[in-house]
């Protein structure tokens, strides 16, 4: 067995939960249950075998990202999912005794980034209700903080940030990369990508995993001043996209109506979600993405794998007791759970336990 590095062979396991083949109804990662844009399918299908033989050029699909971003193509680099975008700042900034920041609970890509970057995590946790933490983080930043990382809304509870508290912070570290992972903007329609080149410390990733329903495509855009984004752009390979996903990029972002449906049915069954789960004595958090945290308390793990008999997969976090995570899907899909979970809940067993 050949030696790692320490900082590797330290690392968890991603144990994906995509493998398991009995579950028909997946809502426990985020992602788009209704389909990407049937234009983006029309493309897909259109592609040619000599064009897929070629290695695919990354800039045509950055001079379009850019375009629609409002920034221009050198403050824009294509990655290969939001994924790459944050590897490749923990990669570019990050080295053995720096420091990177994050709001606990996290989307948990992070930390590994970090720990193979060989730097150490600093853990600031949420607020009151998952608040954005503001001042513990400005507490938190010392001279080895290097990257600095906010989720906005944050992934798992769905919480936003405001705007000037995550201003605040950008102006604290500015010897930081402060990346703003906007993963879920289109569920909550606010950001800082105005500010992208005026705040030279600021960088902010997007992905099409979600609102555009390509997560299998793999695309996502790190924006960011020019001169950092220059640098950090000699980093990954120069064909880090494939040719499906730089094909399909222009239709994604051209066909606004499906983008538009989605959110629109996901604001709806998110607000009709936390009613039903209101009605059933469960408490949720208010949510600004295409998911809902909630907490089932003692009856969590029951719950889990009664829905799973059933079919159904939904997300435990193991790191806030009690608390599963809810992907909005189609009205159908949303009948199915919630109607599993009312059962579930209603059943003498569980009734008895959870009156007051
Ligand atoms: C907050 C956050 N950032 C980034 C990602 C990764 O997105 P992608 O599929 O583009 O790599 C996710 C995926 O769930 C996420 O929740």
């Amino acid at each position: 067995m050949l030696k790692p590095r320490p900082c590797v062979s330290d690392l968890r396991a991603y144990h994906s939960p995509v493998s398991d083949p009995s579950l028909d109804l997946r809502l426990d990662l985020n992602e788009n249950t209704t389909g990407c844009s049937p234009r983006v399918l029309a493309r897909l299908r259109s592609l040619d075998a000599k064009t897929i033989a070629l290695y695919p050029p990354r800039e045509p699909g950055e001079k379009l990202a850019a375009e629609f971003l409002g920034i221009r193509p050198e403050e824009t680099l294509l990655t290969n999912g939001a994924d790459e975008g944050i590897d490749l700042l923990c990669r570019a900034y990050l080295d053995h005794a720096d420091e990177m920041i994050i709001v606990t609970p996290a989307f948990s890509m992070y930390e590994t980034f970090c720990q193979s970057a060989g730097a150490r995590t600093v853990r600031v946790p949420s607020g009151p209700e998952f608040s954005f933490p503001t001042e513990p983080m400005l507490q938190a930043i010392t001279p080895r903080t290097r990257v600095i990382i906010i989720t906005n809304p944050n992934n798992p509870t769905g919480v936003a940030a405001g705007r000037q508290d995550i201003l605040r912070v950008i102006e604290a570290a500015p010897q930081a990369a402060v990346l703003l992972d906007e993963a879920y903007f289109d569920f909550h329609g606010q950001t800082l990508m105005d500010q992208t080149g005026k705040l030279p410390n600021l960088f902010i990733a997007r992905t099409f995993s979600k609102a555009y329903g390509l997560a299998g495509m793999r695309i996502g855009i790190l924006a960011g001043a020019r001169e950092q984004i220059s640098v950090i752009r000699r980093i990954p390979s120069p064909f880090n996209l494939n040719v499906f996903a730089l094909a399909c990029l222009e239709e994604a972002l051209a066909d606004r109506e499906t983008v538009t449906a989605y959110v629109d049915q996901v604001c709806r069954g998110r607000e009709s979600l936390q009613r039903e789960l209101a009605a059933l004595g469960v408490k949720s958090w208010p949510s600004q993405a295409n998911f809902i945290l909630a907490d089932f308390g003692a009856q969590c793990d029951a719950l889990l794998e009664t829905l799973h008999r059933q079919g159904i997969a939904l997300r435990k976090r193991p790191d806030i007791p009690g608390a599963i995570r809810i992907t909005i899907g189609t009205p159908q899909e949303m009948e199915r759970v919630t109607g599993a979970i009312r059962q579930f809940m209603q059943s003498p067993a569980v009734a008895r336990q959870v009156a007051p």
